[in-house]
């Protein structure tokens, strides 16, 4: 198969006409890449935790790129364009929103906070606002408008779920891409690397910040989402 790109913790390949693949790869990294390990099977895990997050919000009626898995860690998407903003929703003040502006960690917001990063590492994915969006073309209006409701009602679906399973979901970041007929889908990944989830009663991180911050054992909050998620883990 044809790679089409190499990301920092993903590989996409051309799969047919219309689908590609995407392999999860144990790679790690935070910080623009300043920081980069190899986590034995963490891509097995976030592809597992990606697909049944997927399907999740396909049978609460919101559009992914998610196909099925063909592989433990390999997962047929339809082709999309993704849309390079970095989709973010905000439930519990904590992370660059606490060093960037005067919010106290922990607040727990009474209505979502949604954030629209520009995604390009060369710029540090800085935070846009709509004039920007619409000046550099990135969407038309009617696409901000429906992207901002997607990040919410994505939101609605993983943190009720997540809570059922005794995880908070303080915010997450997802990605967005437009099919062939121009409707746009979640696509990307869900998984700890891309959600701050903190266990419900410990408050104590079951994501990627155990990596950024050396506050844990990384795979060992992966593999307890896992758990939570699949009732046991692969093999028990
Ligand atoms: O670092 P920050 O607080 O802005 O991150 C907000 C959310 O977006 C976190 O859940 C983080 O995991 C996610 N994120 C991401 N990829 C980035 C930046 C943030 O998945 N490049």
């Amino acid at each position: 198969m044809k790679e089409i790109a190499r990301g920092k913790a993903k590989t996409l390949y051309e799969y047919d006409g219309d689908h590609y693949l995407i392999e999860f790869r144990d790679d790690i990294t935070a910080f623009d890449s300043v920081k980069h390990d190899i986590v034995g099977d963490k891509g097995y895990y976030n592809a597992q935790i990606s697909a049944k997050l997927f399907e999740l919000l396909e049978n609460n009626g919101v559009p992914t790129h998610y196909v099925k898995m063909l592989e433990p860690n390999k997962m047929l998407v339809k082709k999309v364009d993704i849309v390079p903003l970095e989709v973010i929703a905000r439930n519990i003040a904590t992370g660059s929103i606490v060093r960037n502006y005067p919010f106290k960690e922990g607040t727990v917001f009474e209505r979502p906070i949604v954030m629209l990063d520009y995604k390009d590492d060369a710029y540090h994915d800085p935070l846009m606002n709509d004039d920007m969006i619409l000046a550099m073309g990135l969407t038309t209006e009617e696409e901000l408008a429906k992207i901002k409701e997607m990040a919410l009602r994505v939101n609605d679906v993983l943190k009720n779920y997540f809570e059922s399973v005794g995880i908070l979901l303080p915010d997450f970041k997802i990605e967005i891409g437009r099919d062939g007929e121009g409707k746009l889908v979640v696509a990307d990944e869900i998984s700890p690397d891309s959600c701050r989830l903190w266990d419900m009663e410990t408050k104590k991180s079951l994501d990627k910040d155990n990596y950024r911050f050396d506050k844990g054992d990384v795979l060992a909050a992966y593999k307890e989402v896992y758990r939570r998620m699949f009732g046991e883990l692969p093999g028990e």
